[in-house]
């Protein structure tokens, strides 16, 4: 079956500005949009830039806009997109590389900034530090985050202030803080209780939207400021 597809093109070193480029392939039964990009850049336009890796859902580098959601490349089947021509864009409101390839930097720096790693002031246990299922239950969702950047990209209060930590650096809080082993959660709540933290979130919901790992990010977010207003640390 032939599909078309209409794809972000821009070089800032070569383009004054950005165009759409359509292709039309014929993809085979069970092909995601990856399959599709794979072959474009393979077999008709060698050009063309976009990031994968694992093609496993796990690395979460081929987030990319899809028909004007944000979604994984190799997650997404092309026969769930409808009859139309399949439009990709790169990510929005990260800097432009090329093509589809974006800046992630800005999302790396405000992750970074909430201290995504075990923090521990008491000796280190003898051995293996156990927890309970409810322990585990509390961070179960939070830690299957790829870190594809489909949530923070994809959240206005971001797009109008790219200081905003954005849904993704806060799940990751969320993940460290509401862990039984981890001792640094006063100070992650510290770092996260700031207007460009948990307060630019205004529960709008599109990084649950877009997650591709289904996890309830706004739900974890509201839990975190209900934290902070009780300051229960
Ligand atoms: Fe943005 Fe998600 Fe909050 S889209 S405003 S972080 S609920
Ligand atoms: Fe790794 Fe898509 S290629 S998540």
């Amino acid at each position: 079956m032939k599909r078309k597809f209409k794809i972000f093109r821009y070089d800032p070193e070569k383009d004054r500005k950005p165009y759409y480029k359509e292709y039309e392939i014929e993809i085979e039964d069970g092909w995601t949009v990856l399959d599709a990009l794979n072959y474009i850049h393979w077999y008709v336009d060698g050009t063309l830039a976009y990031r994968r890796a694992c093609r496993s859902e796990i690395c979460g580098s081929c987030a990319m806009r899809i028909n004007g959601k944000n979604r994984l490349a190799c997650k997404t089947q092309i026969k769930t997109l409808g009859k139309g021509t399949i439009k990709i864009e790169p990510l929005p409101g990260l800097p432009i590389i090329k093509d589809m390839v974006v800046d992630m930097d800005p999302f790396f720096r405000n992750l970074e900034k909430v201290k995504p790693y075990f923090i521990k002031y008491s000796p280190l246990p003898e051995e293996e530090q156990l927890q309970t299922p409810e322990e585990r239950d509390l961070i179960n969702e939070a830690a299957m985050c790829i870190l594809c950047g489909a949530c923070t990209t994809s959240c206005p209060s971001f797009w109008a202030n790219p200081d905003y930590l954005g849904p993704a650096a806060l799940l990751k809080a969320y993940r460290f803080i509401f862990d039984s082993r981890d001792e640094g959660g006063k100070e992650r709540l510290e770092i996260i209780n700031d207007r460009n933290g948990l307060w630019r979130c205004h529960a709008i919901f599109n990084c649950t939207e877009a997650c591709p790992k289904d996890i309830n990010i706004t739900y974890y977010i509201k839990k975190l400021q209900n934290l902070a207003v009780n300051n229960q640390f």
